[in-house]
C-alpha cells in the first residue's frame, strides 16, 4: 500500500533539507493526475474562487463549496496529504465556530490538514485546533482574504516594520503549533531568513528558492487562466489554447460531417432493420 504523506513528512524534509513540492486542485481528475505526478501535497485552495468558480477573489467562497470540492480531492489521491483552506470568516467569528468549521474540513471533507490566513491574531485559534488534534498551516506575506485591507495583490514585508512583524507573526504561529508555513509574495532575502530561523517547514510562493517547499496554483502552472497570471506563476504548458483548439476541431467535424466516423458507431444488421415495421 502507497504510504501517504503527513506532517511527520514536512518535519523531516525541514531536518534533512529535502524540497517539499505543494499543488492546487480542486476536483476529482485534477487530483488524480497532481497525486500521480508525485507531488506531496494538494492544497485545495480558496483559490478555487477564482480558478474554477469564477470569482474575483477569494471572498465570496464559503465553507461548504470549500467541503464540496476537498470531498472530490481526497476521493482521487492515494499519497499525496491533502490540506484543506478555511474560507473567508471561517475562523474569526468564535473560537467555537472556527473548531467545527476546521473539525468539517477533516471529518465531511477527508482532509488531513487545514490551511488559514494570519499572524498574531490567529495564534490562539490555531492553538485551539491543533489541541484539538487538526494539524494547520499558516500562511502569511500576501494573504488574500485581506486584500481589501491590504489595497492589493502586492509584494509584503518589504521594510523594516513589514519584515519584523512577519518574522513575530511566523514565531508566533510556530509557537501555536502549526506544522509549516505558506510564505506568498516575500521578498526573497526575507522568505530565507525565515526559513532559516523558523523549525516548522516554509512554502513559498512567489519566495524564492530558500523555502523548504514550492506551491503554485496548478491553473496558473498549466496556463488555464484566460486573464494575466502572477510574475512569480512559472507556465509550464498552454492548456487553454490546447482546450480551444480541440474544442474547435470537434466544432469544426460536426459541422462538416467528419465526426462521428464509423469508428465511433455501433453497428446491427441490416436484415434485422427490414423485419422492422
Ligand atoms: O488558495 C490558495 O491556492 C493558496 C495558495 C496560493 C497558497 O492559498
Amino acid at each position: 500500500m502507497t504510504q501517504k504523506v503527513t506532517t511527520a513528512y514536512f518535519r523531516e524534509a525541514k531536518k534533512t533539507g529535502k524540497r517539499i513540492t505543494m499543488l492546487t486542485a480542486y476536483d476529482y481528475p485534477m487530483a488524480r493526475m497532481v497525486d500521480e505526478a508525485g507531488i506531496d501535497a494538494i492544497l485545495v485552495g480558496d483559490s478555487l474562487g477564482n480558478a474554477v468558480l469564477g470569482y474575483e477573489s477569494t471572498i465570496p467562497v464559503t465553507m461548504d463549496d470549500m467541503v464540496h470540492h476537498i470531498k472530490a480531492v481526497t476521493r482521487g489521491v492515494k499519497r499525496a496529504m491533502v490540506i484543506g483552506d478555511m474560507p473567508f470568516l471561517s475562523y474569526h467569528v468564535s473560537r467555537e465556530e472556527s473548531l467545527r468549521n476546521a473539525g468539517r474540513i477533516l471529518q465531511e471533507g477527508g482532509a488531513a490538514a487545514v490551511k488559514l490566513e494570519g499572524g498574531r491574531e490567529v495564534a490562539g485559534t490555531v492553538r485551539a485546533m491543533v489541541a484539538a488534534g487538526i494539524p494547520v498551516m499558516g500562511h502569511l506575506g500576501l494573504t488574500p482574504q485581506s486584500i481589501h485591507q491590504m489595497g492589493g495583490y502586492k509584494v509584503q514585508g518589504r521594510d523594516e516594520a513589514a519584515a519584523q512583524k512577519l518574522l513575530d507573526d511566523a514565531r508566533a504561529l510556530q509557537e501555536a503549533g502549526v506544522f509549516a508555513i505558506v510564505l506568498e509574495c516575500v521578498p526573497v532575502p526575507l522568505a530565507r531568513l525565515l526559513t532559516e530561523t523558523l523549525e516548522v517547514a516554509t512554502i513559498g510562493i512567489g519566495a524564492g528558492p530558500h523555502c523548504t517547499g514550492q506551491v503554485l496554483v496548478t491553473h496558473d502552472l498549466l496556463g488555464m487562466f484566460m486573464g494575466k497570471s502572477p510574475k512569480f506563476a512559472k507556465r509550464y504548458a498552454n492548456l487553454h489554447q490546447e482546450i480551444i483548439r480541440a474544442l474547435t476541431t470537434y466544432r469544426e467535424e460536426v459541422l462538416g460531417g467528419a465526426f462521428p466516423g464509423p469508428e465511433h458507431g455501433f453497428d446491427m444488421p441490416e436484415e434485422m432493420l427490414e423485419k422492422l415495421y
